[in-house]
């Protein structure tokens, strides 16, 4: 099937390109390429270099660069560069003639594929088929199969093996480039500028088929290569499988052996063996995380691309964050923001919750550096960094964007007053707990967590002695282009949310675990009288209400005396069409003018309203919101399918879906910032719009509940859920929503859909009418 921009799918598991266009390659490099949590490795060809912007990003290699003040993630030498000399003329997809031209990424896999007829200026013609992936079974290899058939004969010349000369977004991250032979192997070691880490690439090679007339080896400062020489006759092949290992020295402690060891084992195990086990990974997360569409192969394939960067993204090897990039390059500094809980969690939470549980622990780790944060700001408790890489430490510079008309930088306080991001890790780890009923997590980390935000969101609360009430004033929502306001309704309302959690958690853990709370409170220098402060709060917390007359909630204080104009009348009045619009001078400042969902990302959270009110502010706030952030299409699906607005939800799930795979923006750099790579949020996003949206998929008090709307596209829509051990099939379709229970459930699970409720038991299975009622 043909897909937008010159794309393909078969069957809905794979992304095919069959003309190579190379002003896009900054956008099909990310969207087509290969990860495991631990690595990602850009979807760029073998014989490419810094140039198309080759990257293959480490996460837990936080460093800053020589002359840099940001602190991000290391590009690491490229172990699979591979450049073939056909009669002494570079193989390129940029010059030459190709023929029979695929490139293709198989999401089911992980695996990504390029075929290719290629001939030069001398006319020797050769066929060239390069497979590769970033193993989930050994997460520090890569692993790439190079097969080359000659059509002429010629001469060929080979060279491959460890390129150092990468790309960096903010400067150079290596003081020592040392390369070496190790026997059979070539390794390529490094060693950070601020940290001194120590990063490992170790490359091994099998080949077979023709045999070279000559080796050698090539070494220079930064990259140790071997030339092997062939004499080809048509109809030669060769076939190189090349193992990859990049290990470093915060992930374990001795990183050059275990690297070694990890390609002499690869290598001796062949690229079939490799691949066969890291592919059983990927068969055990689709078995639980895959969506299936039926009658609708476009939404299919953009269901599955946005899953899969949602789970190579996320790092399952250890207690990392989730980058608001994922690992397909340094934008966003490899480091988590909110995104993290809203967007790219709820996917985990319901299907892969051990995996979400450590996403959480991640922020249990974390708390010294909120902590500090806190404290280097004046206040107490946790308040967690806007941008979080491994240590919890504030990443975001103070000053982000560029007055582009003066040349002077922006003082931004996204990290500093864009304080929900606290509350909002609350509520993902009561989102988790309700979806797993896992006390443990909250005895372990879980309360701690709470307990510090509570102290933080107390050490900044504001009380209003006039109207007698509690205020969260001086600071931003999600709407970053309303810097420094009060009363952001979204804030207030998370802030009360997790106040009122901690408040639980600690009567709970007062009557079931007494010791284990006194531990805590003495841990953290406070006793039960703490709690105090919380009730007060969530008592008299200002929490803005809907409107009586429109329904419509303020978005902060004084929103609604903001000049009201469109995002489209607005940008006509941009100088210059790259200027910022927020703080402090930019158009939207004074105007009615979102960036991004704000008041409609409250009622997707806290879905307490009625139908009026969701629909009363979605016809409200939606004109009114520019999208200037990825995260804004998927909240607005959301709302919209519960506002009955189906529709407008369908164009904003395309919108949401299609941010990566149909972006072919021509564009790479935008206000001296790289623009490139994939949007996590928006890939997390797909799932939320899915399961929570168009399938309705809630958490009771007991069980579950679906509100299916099957998009009129779509035919039949299939899932899984797990909930508090209870792992649930679901099929819908225009009239009907099946649930099948595991047959391992604990016991019977209530499912509601509309009035109707069935306790559905271990391997049985349920059907109830669409609209509600059992079938
Ligand atoms: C958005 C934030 C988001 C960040 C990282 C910004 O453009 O406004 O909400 O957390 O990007 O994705």
């Amino acid at each position: 099937m043909e897909l937008q921009n010159n794309l393909h799918t078969e069957d809905g598991w794979q992304i095919i390109e069959r003309a190579f266009d190379p002003e896009q390659l900054v956008t099909t490099g990310s969207n087509f390429m290969l990860g495991n949590g631990y690595l990602g490795y850009r979807g760029t060809f073998a014989e490419w270099e810094a140039e198309q912007y080759v990257a293959c990003i480490v996460t837990d290699t936080w460093d800053t660069a020589a002359d840099s003040t940001w602190r991000e993630l290391c590009n690491v030498p490229n172990g699979l560069f591979t450049r073939a000399l056909v009669a002494g003329e570079p193989l390129s997809a940029f010059t030459g003639e190709t023929r029979d031209y695929e490139r293709r990424l198989d999401l089911r896999t992980g695996l990504s594929t390029r075929c290719a007829t290629w001939s030069g200026a001398a006319g020797k013609s050769i066929t060239l088929k390069v497979e590769k992936f970033a193993s989930y079974d050994e997460v520090q290899l890569v692993v790439m199969r190079y097969h080359l058939e000659a059509h002429a004969d010629t001469e060929l010349i080979l060279l491959t093996g460890i390129d150092g000369q990468v790309w960096s977004l903010n400067g150079e991250h290596f003081r020592v480039y040392e390369p070496a032979v190790e026997g059979a192997l070539l390794r390529l070691s490094t060693r950070t500028v601020e940290f001194d880490t120590q990063i490992e690439v170790v490359e091994g090679l099998r080949l077979t088929g023709k045999a070279p007339v000559r080796t050698t080896i090539r070494q220079e400062e930064r990259r140790i290569l071997r030339e092997l020489r062939f004499r080809m006759r048509a109809g030669d092949a060769i076939t190189l499988e090349k193992v990859v290992a990049i290990t470093h020295s915060n992930q374990c402690d001795a990183p050059r052996a275990e690297a070694l060891a990890l390609v002499t084992r690869g290598v001796a195990a062949g690229f079939e063996a490799l691949y066969a086990a890291h592919r059983a990974h990927w068969d055990a997360i689709w078995a639980v995380s895959d969506i299936e569409i039926g009658g609708n192969l476009e939404a299919q394939v953009l269901a599955r691309f946005n899953l899969y960067h949602n789970i190579i993204a996320t790092p399952t090897h250890d207690k990392l964050p989730i980058g608001a990039r994922g690992l397909s390059c340094q934008v966003y500094q490899g480091a988590a923001f909110w995104d993290q809980e809203i967007f790219n969690l709820p996917m985990f939470l319901y299907t892969q919750p051990e995996v979400a549980r450590q996403i959480l622990e991640y922020r249990h780790v974390t708390l010294p550096g909120a902590r500090k944060k806190a404290r280097d700001l004046g206040y107490y408790g946790a308040f967690y960094a806007w941008t979080s890489g491994k240590t919890g430490e504030e990443l975001f510079p103070d000053y982000f964007f560029t007055d582009v008309l003066t040349g002077r930088p922006i003082h931004n306080h996204f990290n500093s007053w864009q304080i929900h991001i606290s509350p909002d890790i609350v509520y993902a780890v009561w989102q988790y707990y309700e979806a797993t009923g896992d006390w443990d997590f909250i005895v372990q980390a879980g309360a701690e967590i709470a307990f510090e935000v509570a102290q933080f969101l107390v050490s900044h609360v504001y009380f209003k002695k006039d109207k007698n009430r509690y205020e969260f004033i001086r600071l931003l929502g999600p709407d970053e282009y309303h810097e420094n306001v009060d009363n952001n309704a979204y804030t207030n309302y998370m802030a009360h949310y997790a106040l009122e959690r901690a408040l639980l958690i600690f009567e709970r853990l007062a009557e079931e675990n007494p010791a284990a709370l006194e531990v805590l409170l003495a841990r953290l220098g406070l006793d039960a009288s703490v709690t105090a402060a919380w009730q007060d709060i969530v008592e008299l917390l200002y929490l803005p209400q809907p409107d009586p007359e429109t329904g419509v909630i303020e978005q902060c204080d004084g929103f609604f005396k903001l000049e009201d104009v469109t995002p489209a009348e607005l940008r006509k009045r941009l100088i210059h069409p790259e200027e910022y619009w927020g703080w402090p001078n930019g158009i939207a400042v004074e105007a009615q003018v979102l960036k991004q969902a704000d008041v409609l990302q409250l009622l997707a959270q806290i879905p307490r309203w009625p139908v009026e009110i969701l629909r009363a502010n979605y016809d409200y706030y939606e004109p009114r919101t520019e999208h200037g952030s990825s995260l804004s299409p998927s909240v607005h699906a959301l709302i919209a399918t519960k506002a009955g607005l189906y529709d407008e939800a369908y164009r904003y799930f395309m919108e949401a879906a299609t941010i990566d795979l149909y972006n072919m923006s021509k564009k790479v750099m935008s206000g001296g910032s790289f623009l490139g790579g994939i949007h996590t949020a928006a890939a997390g996003g797909v799932w939320i719009m899915i399961v929570q949206g168009m399938a309705g998929f809630a958490v009771t008090e007991t069980g579950v509940r679906f509100a299916p709307a099957l998009p009129a596209q779509w035919e039949a829509l299939r899932f899984s859920v797990r909930v508090r051990g209870h792992a649930l099939a679901v099929e819908i379709t225009a009239e009907a929503l099946t649930v099948r229970a595991g047959e391992e459930n604990p016991g019977a699970l209530p499912v509601t859909v509309g009035e109707e409720t069935v306790a559905v038991a271990a391997g049985e299975t349920a059907t109830f009418r669409s609209d509600g009622g059992v079938k």
